[in-house]
């Protein structure tokens, strides 16, 4: 939620900061804001709606030449997406300009108190009160912006990154993190602030995780950090292993073709050196003690969106594989019920964007009552991961679309090997089904390859159902999952109404919402690997069919039982029943994306959403 770009150097910082802007406008779009520094004088430019509107007022309003600079991209939370409400917010004198990700949850009584001290607030932001506190502590503090935000960081509650200018501190850019994302790249005679890497990967690939409670000043040849009360602070230094071409369209028209289309290369990336040659698990990074992973009596796996139903697919085949029983839950709902956890359950933190602020805050929860925490995550260095335990690195690289499509696939393989890992561990010897599944997972993204063969063929299907008014998904065992992540995709891109259920709950209530021609995706079990599911999805199939829906059925090829009750079929590839979803979530991709670009819809940046979600 909100991205964040902070520049001083020897370039134009506003090229700068509205490239690095560009790279972040997937994580809020709602308005757009920046503010520079020259001659002791602060100038500030911001506008509602995209990156773009800011940009053409640029045009017509430019700023004046400087080399220090902020930028920010809202996804709103207090205050409606208008200009006022727009970041950078500056104080009464106009010489402090602050941008902020995050919520600060005191803001009511601190705009009070500032009223009371007789300033005007011009938005409704959480926000603008901080630009005001800093004004006030500038003086007391000896003239030092650092020293005023840790100053001013120390009276807020709730989750922030703010990143401030002074005028007076012409080279200077200040910033401050507690549960939200900041990263600083360490360049040559320049410096960076930002939400993620991908802002400044262009111009260095040098990252220094800043960690919880920090602040950090930026000088064109020197960054110092230090915790909240001015003591110095440990920090680690990283080389981001991707560069600046992978965040970009690669000669596709959008992020997320281009996303689904890496996916037989992200899950193979996921799996490189993971699957010895003797038939054993490598995780290199795994942290967890033999002795503590026997020692786990229950594992929770937690996490929000699609992670979820990556977390959903992971409970089967731990279960499956491992007999350890699992739960899964929504990461919003995990610690206001007040689960029962101790030091013999284990919690599976699943996060693309490591993060989540729902996610981080169910790990702190598990953690507090002796849970042993692991995280998957495809985000180097995020906070999910450094507050976790252990953690297993999905390598899907930069995940731009808002709506997730590779980060899926490499969770749904991160979760599979995290549980083929504990079974080789905690079983005397593994199964034939572990055996085989171990031999699918080499050839696994030549399959997701051959899948997307079908891309032409669902590009015609979503044609014919542009003006359905809702779309059902149903499907069984790890069908149900897939089912879901396909109305999610749905909603989230079509803004259609879509529903996944377990096919069997249909007739429970559900079935109600058949109606003539209403289209229902099927994700049909195998034939050959689980028979007894595949007959009764048959079976609902027919109950649809029998109330005038149309049936776009997912089918492995070879099952040909299924052609009299298909509308459309969809062919996927023949795979192990745990690993169905990799070849059955891309058709589903496909589709929506094809149904939001027909619709005339913004498919990366769909309204109201942001990539990562930082706030709960
Ligand atoms: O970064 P995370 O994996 O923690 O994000 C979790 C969800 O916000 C995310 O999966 C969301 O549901 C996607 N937009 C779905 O496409």
């Amino acid at each position: 939620m909100c991205g964040i770009v902070g520049y001083v150097g020897n370039k134009q910082a506003l090229t700068v900061v509205v490239d690095g802007l560009r790279r972040l406008e997937y994580r809020g779009y709602d308005s757009a804001g920046v503010a520079v520094v020259q001659d002791h004088k602060l100038e500030v430019r911001k506008k509602a709606g995209k990156l773009v509107n800011l940009e053409t007022l640029l045009g017509t309003d430019p700023l004046p030449n400087s080399t220090t600079g902020i930028g920010h991209t809202r996804w709103a939370t207090h205050g409606i997406p208008n200009d006022a409400n727009a970041h950078p917010h500056t104080d009464v004198s106009n010489e402090i300009a602050v941008i902020h990700n995050g919520i600060i949850e005191n803001f009511s009584e601190l705009r009070a108190e500032l009223q009371l001290a007789g300033v005007k607030l011009s938005s409704d932001t959480d926000t603008e009160v901080v630009a005001h506190l800093l004004n006030f502590e500038y003086p007391k503090s000896n003239n030092d912006l650092a020293e005023s935000m840790r100053k001013v960081v120390r009276r807020l509650r709730g989750a922030f990154t703010l990143v401030a200018v002074h005028a007076q501190q012409p080279d200077v850019v200040v910033g401050a993190r507690r549960n939200s994302p900041l990263v600083v790249g360490r360049g040559v005679g320049e410096n960076f602030l930002a939400s993620d890497v991908s802002a400044f990967i262009s111009h260095t690939k040098n990252a220094i995780e800043l960690g919880q409670d920090q602040v950090v000043e930026l000088r064109h040849d020197k960054i110092t950090i230090t915790d909240f009360d001015g003591k110095p602070a440990v920090t680690k230094e990283y080389v981001v292993d991707w560069d600046a071409k992978a965040a970009e369209k690669g000669g596709f028209d959008l992020f997320m073709l281009k996303e689904i289309f890496e996916q037989p290369k992200a899950v193979a990336e996921t799996l490189v050196g993971r699957l010895g040659e003797d038939g054993k698990l490598i995780l290199e990074e795994m942290t967890l003690s033999i002795g503590q992973i026997a020692n786990i009596e229950k594992i929770v796996f937690v996490a929000c969106g699609t992670a979820f139903h990556s977390g959903m697919i992971g409970k089967y085949a731990m279960e499956r594989w491992t007999r350890i029983p699992c739960e899964v839950e929504l990461a919003s709902e995990f610690r206001y019920r007040d689960p029962i956890l101790n030091n013999r359950t284990l919690v599976v933190a699943i996060s693309q964007s490591g993060e989540t602020m729902d996610t981080l805050m169910a790990i702190r929860h598990a953690k507090s009552q002796g849970a042993k925490v692991l995280a998957i995550c495809n985000t180097q260095g995020a906070t999910i991961p450094r507050e976790s335990d252990a953690v297993l690195y999905t390598r899907g690289g930069p995940e731009i679309a808002v709506a997730s499509t590779k980060a899926f696939l490499t969770q749904v393989v991160a979760v599979e090997l995290l549980s083929l890992y504990f079974a080789e561990l905690r079983l005397d010897k593994p199964t034939a089904e572990i055996k085989q599944v171990m031999n699918e997972l080499a050839n696994i993204s030549h399959q997701i390859d051959v899948v997307l063969d079908t891309t032409d063929a669902v590009n015609e299907l979503a044609k014919k159902y542009v003006n359905a008014q809702s779309v059902l998904f149903i499907g069984r065992h790890v069908g149900f999952p897939v089912a879901l992540e396909g109305a999610l995709k749905l909603k989230e891109l079509a803004y259609m109404h879509a529903e996944g259920f377990a096919a069997g709950e249909l007739k429970h209530g559900p079935i109600a919402l058949i109606e003539d021609g209403i289209p229902v995706v099927v994700i049909v079990p195998s034939l050959r690997e689980e028979k007894e599911l595949h007959e009764k999805v048959v079976s609902n199939i027919q109950e649809v069919r029998a109330r005038g829906a149309k049936t776009i059925l997912i089918v492995e090829e070879g099952d040909d039982s299924i052609l009299d009750f298909a509308d459309h079929i969809i062919r996927i590839p023949q795979t192990s029943s745990l690993l169905q979803p990799l070849v059955a979530t891309v058709p589903l991709q496909v589709f929506s994306c094809a149904l939001a670009t027909l619709k005339g819809h913004d498919v990366d940046q769909p309204r109201n959403l942001a990539k990562s979600v930082t706030v709960e």
